[in-house]
């Protein structure tokens, strides 16, 4: 059997790498060299994945228990992690043991921040069961929590030792999830390799775990060439923001009814417009975009949302930095820009017509 796909990643605290295989979840031993698990290993998931894949997984383990949270962004919060410390202390972790983060990004982000303080930070492997944490959480060392005050406002760097990915697990995800993931997918097309926006029109169970591979691999390609670039986000790493201004507004204005990759959609082609709006592309660039986002089954209207409330929103987005509007914008497809203090009649012009 040939070795399953395998990409580098080079990071400050330490390279990884990134093993893709339909099936994969079956076989880690076998498949699986070079990154030495632990002492007891933690399959830490959520309570609909525990049953569907944790169970076998830690089968397939030496020493494994499986530890859960309940499923839900609500439950991304510090009260959770207590929870999962109490829980891998309950299990015998100890600092030669190892966790598995087997979950879409709400799990990742999650434990991933619990396996990286809990006894000042254990081994943590990503395995990403959706395909927005396949192309996009899993990768890069982004993990935290939420606070009520507002999403992902604690967090850390923690490098994953690993990231696997088993494609085959996405034929149980909901279809507005794929479709979720598809929007993160497309963005790092925009961002980045105008190739995998070919890709864009492929639908879940359409095309099978094989040709998810593709897309997949394509996508986290690009996440890879951006957080080595600037692993703590100094610079580039920004756009990866792209869409997510006018996004997280979306979602907070619709009282989270909107998906995060719903909102996004209509937030990539919200700034594609601006970006012609204020003279950056040209003028067949909003139409690309829009096209592109309506073939995945996405939505490019915000329907009956208030563009005022949406504005307001944005104002009190943690990306804006002293109070001035940023925006990652596109001066074409492959080459996004970090726009600050961006006209407010321009936006406002922008959402309006985006009802
Ligand atoms: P999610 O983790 O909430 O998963 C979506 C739903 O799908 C959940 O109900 C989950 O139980 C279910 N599910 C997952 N995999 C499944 C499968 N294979 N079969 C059946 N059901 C499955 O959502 P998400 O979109 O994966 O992640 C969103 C989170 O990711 C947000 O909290 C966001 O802030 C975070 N995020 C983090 C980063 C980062 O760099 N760390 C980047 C992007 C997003
Ligand atoms: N916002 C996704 C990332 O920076 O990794």
């Amino acid at each position: 059997m040939a070795e399953p796909e395998r990409l580098h990643v080079t990071a400050p605290e330490g390279d990884y790498d990134i093993f893709i295989e339909p099936g994969l979840i079956e076989r880690i031993p076998a498949r699986v060299t070079g990154i030495g698990l632990g002492e007891r290993i933690i399959v830490a998931t959520n309570t609909t994945l525990a049953p569907l894949y944790g169970e076998r997984l830690a089968a397939t383990l030496p020493n494994a228990a499986v530890v859960t949270m309940p499923d839900g962004e609500q439950y991304k919060t510090l009260d959770t992690v207590a929870q999962l410390y109490a829980d891998f202390a309950a299990a015998g972790l100890d600092r030669v043991g190892t966790v598995i983060a087997l979950g879409g990004g709400v799990v990742g982000d999650t434990v991933g921040f619990a396996a990286a303080t809990y006894m000042r930070g254990v081994r943590l492997i990503q395995m990403p069961t959706t395909l927005l944490s396949m192309v996009d959480s899993s990768v890069g060392g982004k993990v935290g929590v939420d606070l009520p005050q507002g999403k992902n406002l604690v967090g850390a760097f923690k490098q994953p030792d690993a990231v696997l990915v088993d494609p085959a697990v996405l034929a149980t995800l909901p279809e507005r999830e794929w479709r979720c993931g598809m929007a993160e997918t497309i963005k790092h097309g925009f961002l980045n390799d105008p190739q995998l926006l070919e890709l864009a029109s492929y639908r879940q169970g359409f095309s099978g775990p094989d040709d998810a591979v593709q897309l997949v691999r394509r996508a986290i390609q690009v996440k890879i060439r951006v957080v080595e670039a600037d692993p703590y986000e100094h610079g580039v790493r920004a756009t990866l923001n792209l869409g997510h201004t006018f996004g997280h507004a979306i979602e907070r204005v619709s009282h989270y009814s909107w998906l995060h990759g719903e909102a996004v959609a209509v937030g990539l082609v919200a700034a594609a417009r601006l970006s012609y709006k204020i003279g950056l592309c040209d003028s067949d660039l909003p139409g690309q975009v829009e096209e592109i986002v309506r073939a995945t089954g996405l939505p490019t209207r915000f329907g009956d949302l208030d563009p005022q409330a949406i504005y307001d929103a944005m104002a009190t987005d943690k990306k804006w930095q002293s109070g001035k509007s940023r925006f990652i914008l596109l001066r074409s497809i492959g080459q996004p820009e970090i726009v600050s203090g961006v006209d407010p009649v321009a936006v406002l012009d922008v959402l309006t017509s985006l009802r």
